[in-house]
């Protein structure tokens, strides 16, 4: 079973995964968290690319294919020799992430990047994308809130750095999406307590183990 999360900045993605994780493993399963970019060592490289605020005059184009590089990598890696093995991945960020970003956010073509998705994935979509929606100025603020706690500005920040209006675009390309794929796409509120969005996360996972576990 692999399931991603995803949504803008400050939306709480890691503590959730972290709670999804720790449910499921009460239920004697095993579990994978990854992340997306930098879920794989050469994508660790990539990460410190991608993201460094040194690199602003990283053109949209470059940055597009090194996030997909660096899934391709992930996936051929890390995701489905796990998934083989039994596993269950969490993985924080994946190819909606591109969508949202790089489309909606950076003005490329939707479409063309679900293609090149395709491309870079070869046949391993999500069986379940868990979408934790937030008012862009509310995850902000907490992004770089969280970022100023962690001493992090200067070498994670690139995307923190953009404007309001640049994670609006995100948000609603990442609603736009999943109104688009609304089997996989599943959008939680991410406005309440930690604990009550937990809650909402296991329903929509919890039922679909269940499933997984009559077929096999
Ligand atoms: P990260 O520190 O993981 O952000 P967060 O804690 O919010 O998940 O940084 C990842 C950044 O990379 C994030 O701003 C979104 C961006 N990104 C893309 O633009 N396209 C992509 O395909 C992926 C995977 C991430």
């Amino acid at each position: 079973m692999f399931i991603t999360f995803e949504g803008i900045e400050g939306t709480g993605k890691s503590t959730q995964i972290e709670l999804l994780k720790a449910h499921l493993e009460t239920q004697g399963r095993r579990v994978l968290v990854t992340l997306e970019p930098g879920g794989s060592r050469i994508g660790a490289e990539l990460r410190r690319v991608l993201l460094s605020l040194e690199n602003r005059d990283l053109c949209a184009r470059a940055e597009l294919f090194l996030y997909l590089a660096d899934r391709a990598q992930h996936v051929a890696q890390v995701v489905r020799p796990a998934l083989e093995a039994g596993q269950v991945v969490l993985c924080d960020r994946f190819v909606d992430s591109t969508v949202a970003y790089q489309a909606y956010g950076r003005g490329l073509d939707a479409d063309m990047l679900h293609g090149l998705n395709s491309l870079a994935v070869d046949g391993l979509w999500p069986d379940l994308t868990i979408l934790l929606d937030l008012e862009a100025e509310v995850g902000l603020t907490r992004a770089v809130a969280r970022n100023q706690a962690e001493g992090k500005t200067v070498a994670e920040g690139r995307f923190e750095a953009e404007s309001l209006a640049f994670h609006d675009r995100v948000r609603q390309g990442y609603k736009a999406w999943a109104a688009r794929f609304p089997q996989r796409i599943r959008s939680v509120d991410a406005s309440g307590t930690p604990e009550g969005i937990a809650a909402a996360v296991r329903r929509l996972v919890d039922p679909l183990l269940a499933e997984t576990r009559l077929n096999a």
